[in-house]
């Protein structure tokens, strides 16, 4: 990076939402805003059981990860058809574009629809036909991971895969999402063996509100690539030292772990610590529509709480280049955008 320090404080929001960035954590159920949730139950014919946009926004107070989860699930009972999970897909990915992300690696979780009768056809061509017009439309290059929810079981793990496989030239991998506590990663050991089998990439979420035992087993027993979250492997001394002799990205979502509780405020956030530290970590969304932030202000609250500098910003929008499951030469064209762009910015 040539970019000479110091840079003036008052200018790093800006810096922070033009610099080409990539998001590698966000769930696009959790992307589903509230006036959409209720344009597609009145065309699906069915009803949110709030009044309006507002009360349900009011609803949006979490204690802890399984309390947003109910929430979260209940909300994607409005989604029904191709055109609905196209609709959900456009809307974030035109909000991901404006945040000046080029690539997007976009969760999604079959269960939670197959579970109330919609095939995972439906919601993977939906979401895959959003992904392909983004990349014309947008200019922003999107793929999709598919999570299991660990708090089913292994069986229907193994389910949820064999009905994604006719759609798998559609999808770059999978990951492990859901309720954490009591339901560590070497539960799907077998079902991700089979997923590495078949070449898909592999993510897990663990360490969110999990110890760090869990960011353990899913490097050893589900051998994943990244970890979501991650953020409690700091009390661990000897899995940082792994983490970071392996180069193993970390997708840390800083507003969601505000929301969620994880950390008190955000000035209480450990990211700065992890890029001391030397960690691969990334800065991401999560679920934007319920934690009150896309990926800039994800980026620009946690910069503000932490006071982190431009030399961060860099190391962050490096890193998430770096994580990115894109092929090098794509890659490579996303680090040169970025360097330029901190080489010419005023
Ligand atoms: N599914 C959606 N958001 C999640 C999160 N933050 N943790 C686990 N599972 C999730
Ligand atoms: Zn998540």
């Amino acid at each position: 990076m040539k970019f000479v320090e110091p840079f003036p404080a008052e200018r790093l929001p800006e810096l922070l939402r033009r610099m080409p960035k990539a998001e590698l954590h966000m769930h696009i159920e959790g992307s589903l805003e509230p006036e959409l949730m209720f344009a597609l139950a009145a065309r699906n014919g069915l009803s949110v059981p709030y009044p309006d946009v507002e009360s349900l926004r009011c609803a949006y107070v979490f204690n802890n990860l399984q309390e947003f989860l109910d929430i979260y699930h209940a909300g994607t009972l409005v989604l029904r058809n191709e055109q609905d999970f196209y609709d959900m897909a456009w809307a974030y990915l035109q909000r991901a574009a404006a945040d000046n992300v080029l690539h997007t690696e976009i969760f999604f979780d079959t269960q939670t629809h197959t579970g109330h009768g919609v095939s995972a056809e439906v919601v993977i061509n939906g979401l895959h036909r959003a992904c392909a017009d983004a990349k014309a439309g947008l200019g922003l290059s999107a793929s999709l991971i598919l999570c299991f929810l660990r708090h089913l079981s292994e069986a229907e793990a193994f389910e949820a895969l064999e009905q994604a496989l006719p759609q798998r030239d559609k999808l770059v991998g999978i990951g492990l999402a859901s309720s954490e506590l009591g339901h560590p990663p070497e539960k799907f050991a077998k079902v991700f063996a089979k997923a590495r089998a078949l070449d898909f990439r592999l993510v897990a979420h663990a360490g969110e509100e999990g110890p760090p035992a869990y960011i353990w087993s899913a490097l050893d027993a589900l051998k994943v690539e990244r970890i979501d979250h991650g953020v409690q492997a700091m009390r661990d001394p000897a899995l940082i030292q792994r983490l970071v002799q392996g180069k193993v990205p970390l997708t840390v979502c800083p507003l969601s772990n505000l929301k969620l509780r994880v950390f008190p405020t955000l000035a209480q956030h450990n990211l700065g610590r992890m890029l001391e530290a030397g960690l691969v970590a990334t800065v991401n969304s999560d679920d934007p529509a319920y934690f009150g932030g896309y990926l800039n202000e994800n980026y620009t609250q946690t910069f503000a709480a932490l006071g982190l500098a431009a030399q961060h910003a860099w190391q962050l929008a490096h890193n998430s280049f770096e994580a990115s499951f894109v092929e090098a030469s794509a890659k490579r064209a996303m680090h040169d955008r970025l360097d330029g762009f901190f080489e010419t910015f005023e």
